[in-house]
């Protein structure tokens, strides 16, 4: 991963596709042209290190010259292009052909073809390293292609944002979401964790998606996937993992600016923990850690038996609940346990002391991710 600019951008097209995808569109061209001598025009600035790495593999003698044409701003393609450096030799008789480094909404081709429409060229024909097909908008033809890639934001061998990234031998690809502090937090009941979890959120600005909240808005706004997700609960089924998911995803969707998220009562199974990592990563990121606060079941008991005086909660003033209760709590974070810790993410957290004490406890676990 790379960091331009203060965003994050991963590893997209190594070195040695690009050479091969190169080498494709050389042999290609080289058939075409057979005998005759053609001129080769790079588009600069982001055509300078492919036209040089195409016409090296390039089998017979051959011209190269550049125009040089501007569009880009920082991340999106701007409306008018600018004519830094045009045609500045004569062309009439010659085969052409224009060396992009990439073919996007086709702005910047169709200045291309404005710059030849008085020339007398034999043929001109356009070849693209990258194409990005959904956000193409014109209709000259392309005639060579090497790479179609999905419309989000490349650099490299070439390519910059904002000035930076051209001078990399590979192209990254922007990370849908940034950098994530991504927690799934687990606490016995009583143990505090809805305490703790209103600290995280406000400390490191993360959002808080509890799925029982996630269930209980979706069913009481008939969402579809709320009025789907009670269709199973009206049955006295459970409902499958993947509307859970499908909540989640939207959740985490409307908040796509966070620093990360604290998933809270998700997941419960592996098959659940491994949906999570698929979601996560859908999104370029991923749980950074499950983090479990421990506290002795006695404490628990006492605290909830304490909580059920006041909180009126009946399932706080029974012991053999409350024991019940923690019973499962353990079965179920067992497995998940296991999940995280053969990836090094399990971090059980002390959860017994002072509510500040127990804050600073696991500020160090998520400073120290
Ligand atoms: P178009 O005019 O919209 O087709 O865009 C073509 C020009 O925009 C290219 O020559 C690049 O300079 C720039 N461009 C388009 N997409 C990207 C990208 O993903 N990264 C960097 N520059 C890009
Ligand atoms: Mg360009």
């Amino acid at each position: 991963m790379i960091k331009l600019h203060g965003k994050y951008f991963k590893p997209f097209i190594s070195a040695k596709e690009i050479d091969d995808t190169l080498q494709r569109l050389v042999d290609e061209i080289a058939e075409d042209v057979g005998d005759e001598i053609p001129v080769f025009i790079g588009i600069l600035n982001g055509s300078f290190m492919l036209t040089s790495d195409f016409v090296k593999k390039y089998p017979k003698t051959c011209e190269v010259t550049f125009i040089k044409l501007a569009s880009y701003e920082g991340l999106k393609s701007s409306e008018d292009i600018q004519r830094l450096i045009g045609l500045t030799q004569d062309l009439t008789g010659r085969t052409v052909i224009i060396l992009e480094d990439i073919i996007d909404t086709g702005k910047t081709l169709h200045e291309v073809h404005r710059i030849f429409k008085n020339e007398k060229v034999k043929s001109l024909k356009i070849a693209t390293l990258f194409y990005k097909p959904e956000a193409y908008k014109k209709d000259f033809k392309l005639h060579y292609v090497g790479i179609e890639i999905p419309n989000k934001f490349i650099v490299g061998y070439g390519l910059d944002y904002d000035g930076l990234g051209r001078d990399l031998p590979e192209v990254y690809q922007i990370k849908e979401t940034q950098h994530m502090t991504n927690l799934v937090l687990f606490g016995p009941p009583g143990a505090g964790k809805g305490t703790q979890a209103e600290f995280l959120k406000e400390k490191y600005n993360l959002v808080h998606i509890s799925t029982g909240d996630v269930f209980r808005y979706n069913i009481k706004n008939e969402t579809a996937l709320g009025t789907l997700a009670k269709s199973f609960m009206d049955k006295g089924q459970l409902v499958p993992d993947q509307v859970t998911i499908d909540m989640l995803n939207a959740e985490v969707e409307k908040n796509a600016d966070a620093n990360g998220f604290i998933f809270d009562g998700f997941p419960r199974t592996n098959a659940q923990a491994e949906a999570l990592d698929k979601l996560m990563d859908s999104k370029d990121s991923q749980i950074n850690a499950m983090i479990a606060l421990e506290v002795d079941d006695e404490v628990l008991v006492k605290r909830l038996l304490e909580r059920g005086k006041t909180s009126g909660r009946k399932d706080d003033a029974d012991e053999t609940v409350i024991r019940n209760r923690i019973k499962v709590y353990y079965n179920e974070t067992a497995i998940l346990k296991d999940y995280y810790a053969a990836q090094n993410k399990y971090f059980g957290v002390d959860g017994v002391g002072s509510i500040e004490d127990i804050t600073v406890r696991l500020s160090t676990v998520i400073e120290n991710l």
